[in-house]
């Protein structure tokens, strides 16, 4: 049985289209991202599966049921993590999860057990008895998280889990996304729109934008869709250099600017060592080389056409291009 079912699913706030049409589905056990700028729909998406807003047109199922006609099994079957902080700061750790549990009708003597659990499962447990005003933000993000399991949901929703924490912190919630997918057999669907986490954490990815779904994949075969790995190159005689690249076969495309070489080949890591003693071999000294792989990012500039926060650095810029170059060939 699939976990998520969505088929031409739309949203539509009076003129405005912020779920356009758009079907996926998420198997049990898998953890799915949807990637996509600010506005792009993700929370309206969530909010949708979740029951917490109508959908316009279109199919949404979780797991058996449908979350127009059984919108009370769908509550229970799921937990959800919202993006703005919704934790009682007054209470403790232990309380807010009390209270939770008591709201879905979890019994007395499996509620302890289970609050225990869950706890231990984001490393709070020693952490029970403070006040929640006193958690720093990664504490709160778990706590909630914690939350989202109390009555053993099978699919949790995660919007944007790691907004606004350092990096640490984040590395630390993504390990225990991780751990929970794995020990709770939990599927999850998280939004985001950090590259590297719908990287790390996600079997398949949804790139969102405008309400529309570009493409579904894992981040695996996302970047292979990229192709070849560039080496970036700057030595002495450039000009001399780029002409003389032309005996090596294992080089698939060459771009000259701004004093830097660009090389598109296979395998970058290894084409390194051999570069740097053609350049040698040919009495030219290499001043700096770089290698870059293709990522999330580059994926999400060439379906969109844009970067995800809308910046533009000089050297990124000329590496799009030359990536958008070489794959409308
Ligand atoms: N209740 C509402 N009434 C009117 N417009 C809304 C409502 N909720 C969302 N929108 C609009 O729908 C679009 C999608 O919003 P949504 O919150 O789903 O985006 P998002 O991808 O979650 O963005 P973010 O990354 O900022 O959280 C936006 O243009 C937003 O302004
Ligand atoms: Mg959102």
């Amino acid at each position: 049985m699939d976990a998520i079912t969505v088929k031409n699913l739309t949203k539509k706030f009076d003129d405005l289209i912020a779920v356009n049409d758009i079907s996926f589905t998420v198997k049990e056990g898998e953890i799915f991202g949807l990637l996509g700028p600010n506005g792009a729909g993700k929370t309206t998406i969530i909010k949708m599966l979740a029951t917490m807003l109508k959908k316009t047109s279109g199919v949404a199922r979780v797991l058996d049921w449908d979350v127009g006609k059984n919108p009370d099994e769908v509550r229970r079957s799921i937990g959800i993590v919202f993006q703005d902080p919704s934790l009682d700061d007054q209470l403790t750790g232990k309380e807010n999860l009390d209270f939770h549990a008591r709201m879905y009708g979890v019994r007395k003597k499996i509620r302890k057990e289970r609050i225990e659990q869950v706890l231990n499962l984001v490393d709070l447990f020693g952490k029970k008895d403070i006040l929640v005003n006193n958690y720093s933000g990664g504490m709160r993000r778990r706590l909630e998280i914690a939350r989202g399991l109390m009555h053993y949901p099978r699919v949790l929703f995660l919007d944007e889990p790691t907004l606004g924490l350092d990096t640490q912190t984040r590395r630390a919630i993504w390990e225990h996304i991780i751990k929970l997918n794995h020990e709770e057999k939990i599927t999850v669907i998280l939004t985001t729109h950090y590259m590297d986490e719908a990287d790390f954490l996600c079997n398949r990815v949804a790139i969102i934008d405008e309400g529309k779904i570009l493409v579904v994949e894992s981040p695996e075969n996302l970047k292979n869709m990229m192709g070849e790995d560039i080496i970036s190159i700057g030595v002495s005689d450039g000009e001399a250099f780029s002409k003389k690249l032309s005996s090596l076969n294992w080089i698939q495309g060459v771009s000259h600017g701004d004093g830097i070489i660009n090389l598109s080949v296979k395998r970058g890591e290894e084409k390194i060592p051999l570069l740097i003693n053609f350049a040698q071999k040919e009495n030219l000294a290499v001043q700096f080389v770089s290698l870059h792989k293709p990522t999330l990012e580059d994926v999400f500039i060439d379906f969109t056409g844009r970067n995800i926060r809308e910046e533009n650095g000089s050297t990124k810029t000329l590496i799009r291009d030359m990536i958008r170059a070489r794959t409308r060939k």
